[in-house]
């Protein structure tokens, strides 16, 4: 799960899906990281952590860290939240696979609609809130694609 600052969209993308993944009992790793490294080593912003934990996910343990030209060869699938964070994404892929990978999180939900998650970081709490619906609904679409081996 890959955003900009990796403190706000991609760590909720990440937290949700971890505990659906947990929750589910299934054997899959997933990460987050940002395009910019300007926030690493910092929790989520706390306005994600509160809205997290409102409707039942603790994101408050995750840790920011800069996307890194390895997450092309440790995972399967990268979700970005934006068109800016998939075209930052794309200049770092070393081949027509790593290229492959790289995929808008809201066209899970939306088809081919190219929809980004709005970023809310300078925005008011109902951002917060709309984020937090559009990642619950993605994660969904990509837990039922995995338990039916249907991700890739
Ligand atoms: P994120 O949000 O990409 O969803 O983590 C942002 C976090 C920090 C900044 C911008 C967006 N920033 O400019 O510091």
């Amino acid at each position: 799960m890959v955003c900009l600052g990796n403190i706000c969209r991609s760590p909720l993308a990440d937290g949700l899906m971890r505990k659906k993944i947990n929750d589910n009992k299934l054997d899959v790793i997933v990460d987050s990281a940002g395009t910019s490294g300007i926030h690493a080593g910092e929790s989520p912003d706390f306005r994600m952590c509160q809205t997290a934990k409102k409707f039942g996910t603790s994101i408050d343990d995750l840790r920011s860290r800069k996307f890194i030209i390895e997450d092309f060869d440790n995972f399967d699938v990268i979700y970005v939240m934006d068109k800016s964070n998939k075209s930052n994404i794309l200049q770092l892929a070393r081949n027509e696979e790593d290229k492959k990978k790289v995929q808008l999180i809201l066209n899970q939900t939306y088809p081919g609609q190219n929809i980004e998650v709005p970023d809310p970081y300078y925005g008011g709490e109902e951002g917060f809130i709309e984020v937090y619906h559009f990642l619950d609904k993605a994660t969904d679409c990509i837990l039922e694609k995995i338990k039916n081996n249907e991700l890739f």
